[in-house]
C-alpha cells in the first residue's frame, strides 16, 4: 500500500485526480470505477478543469459506479446516477451510454446483483478503481459485518451510515434503507485502487484500514491484500495513524 499524505481535502483532491489523469493518458480506454459522496467531489472537478483545459480525453472512457440507493429513479435528486451526471458525466466528454451504476429502480433485487456482476465481467474488469471510507471502515455499501461478500449485493444500511448520509436528504425518514453495492471480490479485483480519504472523523476508520487486523468488521481492511493500492489521505484523516 502506498500512502501519499496531503495538506488539505484541496490537496487531495489535486493528487487523486493526478493519478487519474494518469491512468487515463496511459490507457485511454480505461474501465474506472466511481465512487459518490463528498470525498470525491473535489477529484472531480479537478478532472473537469484538465478535460476543459484540453488536457485530457473520456471519450473513450467506462465508467462502473460501486453503488445506487435502492428505489431511487435516475432522475431523482439524491441517486448516485444522478449525482454523477452533475458532479461528472455532464461536464466531460465520456459517452453516457459507457456509464454504468446499478439500477435502482429494478424491482427483482437479485437480478438487478447478476446484471450488474455481468456488465462488471463483460467490460473486462475495473482498471483504476477510486474508493471513499467510511467513517465506519466501510468500502462501497459493504458494511461491517460477518463476511467480505463477493458480488454485486443489496445491503441493509447500518445506522450509523443512515446517520451520516441523511444531510443529503430533507429528513431521516427519507434516506432509503437499502442500497446496491459492488461486492469485494468485484473492488478486489481491479487491478488499481485509489482511496481517498479527508477530515479528522475518518481518522480512526483510515487508521483500523492501514494498521488494523483484517476483519469484515473494518470491511476496507481487505485491500492490506490488494497488490496496487494507493490512499491520498489529508492530515486530519492521518492523525491517528502511527508513525
Ligand atoms: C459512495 C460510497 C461510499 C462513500 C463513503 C464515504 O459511492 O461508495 O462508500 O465513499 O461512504 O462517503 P463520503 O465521501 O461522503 O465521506
Amino acid at each position: 500500500m502506498i500512502i501519499i499524505r496531503a495538506k488539505d481535502y484541496q490537496d487531495m483532491s489535486r493528487k487523486a485526480a493526478n493519478i487519474i489523469f494518469a491512468q487515463i493518458t496511459m490507457k485511454p480506454d480505461s474501465v474506472l470505477g466511481l465512487a459518490t459522496g463528498s470525498s470525491p467531489v473535489g477529484t472531480y472537478n479537478q478532472l473537469i478543469e484538465y478535460y476543459q483545459n484540453g488536457d485530457l480525453d473520456f471519450s473513450n472512457i467506462t465508467s462502473i459506479n460501486l453503488d445506487e440507493y435502492q428505489g431511487l429513479a435516475p432522475d431523482n435528486e439524491q441517486s448516485y446516477r444522478y449525482f454523477m451526471d452533475t458532479h461528472l458525466f455532464h461536464q466531460v466528454n465520456i459517452d453516457k451510454a459507457r456509464t454504468f451504476v446499478p439500477d435502482g429502480l429494478e424491482a427483482d433485487t437479485e437480478k438487478a446483483c447478476r446484471d450488474y456482476d455481468q456488465i462488471i465481467s463483460h467490460e473486462g474488469g475495473i482498471d483504476l478503481q477510486l474508493l471513499g471510507l467510511g467513517r465506519n471502515g466501510h468500502i462501497g455499501f459493504n458494511e461491517p459485518g460477518e463476511a467480505f461478500e463477493k458480488g454485486t449485493h443489496c445491503v441493509p444500511l447500518t445506522e450509523s451510515t443512515i446517520e451520516a448520509n441523511k444531510r443529503f436528504f430533507a429528513s431521516e425518514a427519507d434516506v432509503p434503507r437499502h442500497a446496491y453495492t459492488m461486492g469485494i471480490q468485484s473492488i478486489m479485483q481491479a487491478k488499481k485502487i485509489l482511496v481517498i480519504v479527508s477530515g479528522a472523523d475518518k481518522a480512526e476508520a483510515l487508521k483500523e484500514m492501514v494498521q488494523g487486523s483484517i476483519t469484515p468488521k473494518i470491511p476496507a481492511s481487505i485491500l492490506q491484500l490488494h497488490h496496487d493500492v494507493t490512499v491520498v489521505a489529508d492530515e486530519a484523516a492521518m492523525s491517528k495513524m502511527a508513525e
